[in-house]
């Protein structure tokens, strides 16, 4: 089944849904010297969420979860969790006080403004975890914060499998109709590392440390964007703690990086050395291999979606985002990966599988004599 980088985001979304990430990222940064931050989030518990519970306590400061007790329940046993729905089940909210209220499981805009409305009286600052994916896709590269959003065909829609970026568009207007100039959204581009439940970047450090031939996507020049979610979750709780407002786009590395500069940081250092056959865009696009979803993190550059991995990052860079090296992204990733059991890793969540590589492959060889 051929896969654009749209549709693997839908159908990430609905393995995200169903599925809990048994890890979590490491803490990043020093604890603060300033009062500690009181820090909801709502969430918490799957991948992004971990990271900022990490940093969090890094720093010092004070978190709460509500989430349903669903993801990962026995996670944070030394954390407060309050229990409910964000769909309606918000009581154990009420009454209470934080500093910061942390958003990072809001999807359609009603939703968002339930929390938003009821917490206005009782947070400083409201953080919206949105998406690059709320930029239209025709975005020319190096776009800004000011990019053309992407528009809900039907405004009513709660469609996230077919509206995802215009939703999470609608959901920052909708934090920031509540709370005005009191919202930080946060629109994170790829966000990778230790315990990501859609192993989109986790396929290349897995294929490479299995050694072989590996199918390489385009000429290796294609610029890539990913986040390590230490990284991100790092500076998201700075900028909690700084109560900082406005909107940023969120990813890395901190310079252009190709396709083939990444494909070398996820080679390991130890272990069989992978040979990668690079195949051009033309090729693969006539093999019925996809960017993004056989093809994870890879947008060809020049197609009509390759702003979307050539965001600015200026504004975050500013604001102190900063970003740990790739290689060690990588490694940390695959030792995350070995630490999972076997059935898990029997069934990788993206990626062409190694039958149909060792297919395509062949073709190009013998589209070439
Ligand atoms: N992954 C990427 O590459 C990427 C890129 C750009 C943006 N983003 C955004 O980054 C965020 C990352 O999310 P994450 O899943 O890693 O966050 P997370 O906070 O680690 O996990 C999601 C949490 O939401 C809770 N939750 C889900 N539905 C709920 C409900 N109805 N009521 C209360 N709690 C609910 C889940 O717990 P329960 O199930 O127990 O309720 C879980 O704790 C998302 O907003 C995503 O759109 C991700």
């Amino acid at each position: 089944m051929s896969m654009t980088r749209r549709d693997f985001l839908q159908a990430s979304l609905a393995t995200l849904a169903a599925c809990a990430a048994p890890k979590a990222g490491g803490p990043g940064g020093a604890p603060s010297a300033a009062a500690p931050t009181k820090i909801l989030i709502l969430g918490g518990t799957s991948f992004l969420g971990p990271a900022l519970v990490e940093a969090a306590r890094a720093r010092g400061d004070v978190v709460t979860l509500f989430n349903r007790g669903k993801t990962n329940p026995g996670k944070f046993t030394d954390v407060e969790q309050l229990h409910g729905d964000r769909n309606g089940k918000l009581e154990a909210l009420a009454g209470r006080k934080w500093d910061v209220v942390i958003d990072t499981s809001g999807y359609v805009p009603r939703i968002v403004r339930l929390s938003a409305e009821l917490l206005a009286p009782s947070v400083e600052r409201y953080v919206f975890v949105s998406s690059i994916s709320a930029y239209d896709e025709s975005i020319p590269p190096g776009s800004d914060e000011d990019a053309k959003i992407a528009q809900l065909s039907d405004p009513a829609t709660e469609d996230v499998r077919a509206s995802y970026g215009a939703l999470k568009a609608a959901c920052e207007r909708a934090a920031e109709a509540a709370m005005p100039g009191r919202v930080l959204v946060v629109r994170p581009g790829l966000i990778v590392g230790p315990g990501d439940p859609t192993d989109r970047f986790t396929y290349w450090p897995v294929r490479l440390a299995e050694g072989g031939e590996v199918l390489a996507p385009g000429t290796g020049d294609d610029p890539i964007q990913v986040v390590d979610v230490r990284d991100l979750g790092g500076w998201m709780v700075d900028m909690a703690d700084r109560r900082s407002t406005g909107t940023f786009n969120a990813v890395g590395p901190a310079s252009r990086t190709s396709m083939r500069s990444m494909l070398e940081a996820c080679q390991p250092a130890a272990g069989p050395k992978a040979g990668l056959t690079w195949v051009p865009a033309a090729f693969l696009e006539k093999e019925k291999v996809e960017p993004w979803g056989d093809m994870p993190v890879w947008i060809p550059a020049g197609g009509p979606e390759s702003g979307m991995s050539q965001v600015s990052i200026a504004r975050a860079v500013a604001a102190g985002l900063r970003f740990r090296p790739l290689p060690e992204t990588a490694r940390d990733t695959l030792s995350w990966w070995n630490s999972l059991p076997a059935e898990r890793r029997a069934k990788p969540r993206a990626g062409i599988s190694r039958e149909r590589e060792r297919q395509v492959l062949a073709a190009w060889k013998a589209s070439r004599g």
